[in-house]
C-alpha cells in the first residue's frame, strides 16, 4: 500500500513548532544557514612538500572556524575566573561591570541584556529568583513580567515596594527559550550572586522557588519542605537570616499555595521588624 506523503508544513506550523521548542527570539538580522557552514569547511591543507604521507595517521581534521563568541570556555577556567573576579568587586557597580565583560557563561551571547538587579541596594530584604525571562531580557530588569507583578504584590504584603527591597536572580542572563539553566551555568554564575548578596548585606534573604533555594541555601530537598524555615546564610563575613518561599511563577499556576506563601511573608515581616529594634 502506497503511503501518502505528509503535506509540507505551512509557515505558521513551522513557526508554531519553533515557538514550542523555545525559539522565540531573533539573534541577528540575517538568517545563518548553519548546515551550509559545515559544507563550507575548507579542504585540509596540502601536505608540506617532502612530508611523508602516513596512511595510518590521517592528517588532523581542520576545524570549521567559529566566531570567538561561540567558543565554549573551559568550565573550570570560567568558574575560577568568575570566582576571582567576583571576590574582588568592591561595589555593586563594579560587580555589574565585571558581569558586563565576563565571557565565561555562554548564556550571555544569546541574551539581549544583562539583568543585574532592581530595587534599592540599601534595602533590608533581598529577593533572589532563578533567571530572567523574556520580558526581563528585553527590559534588563528582574521580575518585570507576569510573575514580577505577583512578586510586587508579595512585597506589598510585607508593607514594602521596590524602593525598599532589592531583587536579583541567580543567573543574570535569560536562558534561550526560558529553558532551565544547566548546573554548570548555575555554578559559573554563583560567585557573582553570592558577592551581590554580600555587598547588599540585607537583614533577610528570600530565595524564590527551588532552583534559587538549592543554589544559594545548599538544600537538596524540594521547595515544599524547605520553604518557610529560617536558615543561616553565611556570606563569609556575616550570617544573614534566609528563608525560601514559592516562586511567583509557580503561584500563578498553583494559586492554592498562596496561603503558605502568605505565612512565609508574615514570618519575613516579623523578622524585619525584630531586626529593626
Ligand atoms: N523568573 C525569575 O526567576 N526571575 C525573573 O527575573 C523573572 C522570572
Ligand atoms: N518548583 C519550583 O521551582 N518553585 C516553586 O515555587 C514550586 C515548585
Amino acid at each position: 500500500m502506497a503511503l501518502t506523503p505528509e503535506p509540507a508544513p505551512t509557515l505558521q506550523q513551522l513557526l508554531a513548532f519553533y515557538l514550542e521548542a523555545g525559539v522565540d527570539c531573533a539573534l541577528g538580522d540575517e538568517p545563518i544557514n548553519r548546515l551550509a557552514e559545515v559544507d563550507a569547511v575548507p579542504a585540509p591543507a596540502a601536505p608540506r612538500p617532502g612530508a611523508a604521507l602516513n596512511p595510518l595517521r590521517p592528517p588532523p581534521p581542520v576545524m570549521p572556524s567559529v566566531p570567538r563568541s561561540e567558543i565554549a570556555v573551559a568550565p573550570d577556567a570560567a568558574i575560577a575566573s568568575a570566582r576571582d573576579a567576583a571576590r574582588m568587586a568592591p561595589t555593586l557597580e563594579a560587580l555589574r561591570e565585571l558581569l558586563e565583560t565576563f565571557d565565561g557563561c555562554a548564556l550571555k551571547h544569546t541574551a539581549t541584556k544583562l539583568v543585574f538587579a532592581d530595587g534599592n541596594p540599601e534595602a533590608r530584604v533581598m529577593f533572589v529568583g532563578e533567571a530572567p525571562g523574556r520580558d526581563e531580557d528585553i527590559e534588563g530588569l528582574p521580575f518585570v513580567g507576569r510573575s514580577g507583578k505577583l512578586l510586587d504584590r508579595m512585597i506589598a504584603a510585607i508593607g514594602l515596594d521596590r524602593g525598599k527591597a532589592y531583587i536579583a536572580n541567580v543567573i543574570p542572563w535569560r536562558p534561550p527559550g526560558n529553558r532551565t539553566p544547566t548546573p554548570q551555568e548555575t555554578q559559573i554564575c554563583l560567585p557573582f550572586i553570592q558577592r551581590q548578596i554580600e555587598l547588599v548585606n540585607p537583614d533577610v534573604l528570600v530565595t524564590l522557588g527551588n532552583p534559587s533555594t538549592q543554589a544559594l541555601l545548599g538544600t537538596r530537598e524540594g521547595i515544599m519542605r524547605t520553604r518557610g524555615k529560617w536558615v543561616d546564610y553565611d556570606t563569609g563575613t556575616r550570617t544573614i537570616r534566609a528563608i525560601a518561599t514559592f516562586h511567583p511563577a509557580y503561584l500563578l499556576r498553583s494559586p492554592s499555595y498562596k496561603k503558605m506563601t502568605w505565612l512565609d511573608l508574615r514570618a519575613i515581616a516579623k523578622a524585619l521588624a525584630a531586626a529593626n529594634m
